[in-house]
């Protein structure tokens, strides 16, 4: 790519809940016009200058670029080597820029946790972008970055430790504080929409191995948890992860995009533990009953009455709520000679937000600035990325990785 660009990096919807985050952030950690040349974009003059006066100062850049003005795309993504996007539902807003992206061969990072809109841009570009060296990254938020880079981590040091990468792993959520935005929930009910009304979608929603490249879309792994039960294996009650339908095909389309190198028996799965006893059973009943009203199908009463209760575009936890929130996470391991071993992976802000912008932040700096792996297509953060990326998550953005046991 040219380094003749006037930008580095450019985040498009900075007037958004989670866009402001990540402008705060970038203007905080990296200034403006120093080392990273970056600019705050979006559909909306008016609202964007506000929006820079709160978090940043006149001297930060803006441009304006409408989802439906497709030269506008164009013109942002010719004048960066990077984009973050969190302009969403991305199925909705999102697949033009990642048009002008790969048409101009500016490396993308997004929040996407929509397997429609990521299975939609595999097959659009990934071929043509491969070609063309540009680095399309999707999921580089709460989904999926905790699981594709803990996986990393995890087989990295297994290979390290036992000369062979691990053999199964079990992702269960131990603990977290943090809430949806309307934006969130908004994605979320556009996927489930599109699926209702088409069921070949419905199924690519729910094929495991969904976002893996055609002819590679098998293997031991089967549907996510969908009920409450008591595992063994980690001692407690466990019930279905919200996140589990986006993270564990961007951990199968990392492995799928390094050759199996985990081996084709790899298992993955994820889960929340709510513990043991009575007390546990009655928790993980409780959570699984308010995803399940969550998650109602679109256009009935009871998804009717809980949309009324969610924050709308735009809106999103405080201040207050983002720093009060973390999230701690158990890889439960199985190595290739049958012994265990336990990994963790933290958090120090909100899961959706706090924490999510600064990962998308990192993302996006690191695809501008650092010498990353040669890779290229549609990809994900670990294939993308690789050490860089960890090495600026625990360095910047407040999470933590490491082998307990
Ligand atoms: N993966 C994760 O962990 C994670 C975490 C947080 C959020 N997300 C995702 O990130 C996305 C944003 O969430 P959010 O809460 O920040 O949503 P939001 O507050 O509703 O922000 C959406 C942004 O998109 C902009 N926009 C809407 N239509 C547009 C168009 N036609 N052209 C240009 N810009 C347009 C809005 O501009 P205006 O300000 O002008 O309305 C706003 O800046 C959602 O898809 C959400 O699911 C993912």
């Amino acid at each position: 790519m040219s380094d003749t660009r006037e930008f580095d990096l450019v985040i498009w919807g900075a007037s958004g809940f989670t866009g402001r985050l990540v402008a705060e952030y970038l203007f905080e950690k990296y200034g403006v016009n120093q080392e990273l040349k970056w600019a705050m974009a979006g559909r909306n003059a008016e609202k964007l200058e506000k929006v820079r006066a709160e978090v940043a100062d006149s001297s930060v850049p803006l441009i304006i670029a409408d989802s439906l003005d497709e030269a506008s795309l164009g013109e942002m993504a010719s004048k960066t080597k990077v984009i973050c996007t969190t302009v969403g539902p991305y199925g909705k807003y999102g697949s033009k820029l990642v048009d002008a992206c790969v048409a101009h061969k500016t490396h993308y990072c997004d929040l996407a946790g929509e397997v429609l809109f990521i299975r939609e841009s595999v097959d659009k570009h990934h071929e043509q972008a491969k070609a063309d060296g540009t680095k399309i990254v999707h999921s580089c938020g709460y989904d999926s970055i905790p699981s594709d880079m803990g996986v990393y981590f995890i087989q990295k040091e297994a290979k390290a430790s036992k000369g062979s990468p691990a053999k199964a792993i079990k992702m269960r959520v131990k603990d977290s504080s943090g809430s949806l935005s309307g934006g969130t929930y908004a994605s979320m009910m556009d996927t489930m929409e599109q699926a209702a009304k088409d069921q070949s979608l419905f199924f690519k929603l729910i094929n495991p191995y969904g976002l893996n490249p055609e002819g590679k879309q098998s293997g031991p792994d089967k549907a996510d948890l969908r009920e409450v039960l008591f595992e063994e294996e980690t001692q407690s009650w466990i019930y279905p992860f919200i996140m589990a339908s986006i993270n564990t095909r961007i951990v199968r389309r990392s492995h799928a995009l390094i050759d199996f190198a985990y081996g084709e028996d790899f298992e993955y799965s994820e889960a929340n533990m709510a513990g043991e006893g009575d007390e546990g059973k009655a928790k993980a009943m409780k959570e699984a009953g308010i995803m399940a009203a969550i998650m109602a199908r679109p256009g009935t009463p009871q998804q009717e009455a809980m949309a009324k209760r969610m924050p709308k575009p735009g809106e999103g936890p405080s201040k207050e709520q983002r720093e009060a929130g973390y999230y701690d996470w158990r890889f439960f391991i199985t190595h290739d000679d049958g012994t265990k071993s336990v990994a963790k992976v933290t958090g120090d802000r909100d899961p959706g937000y706090g924490s999510t912008s600064k990962m998308l932040a990192e993302c996006g700096v690191c695809l501008a600035k650092d010498q990353t792996p040669d890779t290229a297509g549609v990809l994900t953060p670990s294939t993308a990325m690789g050490d860089l990326l960890l090495g600026r998550l625990i360095a910047n953005a407040g999470l933590t990785f490491s082998i307990e046991e």
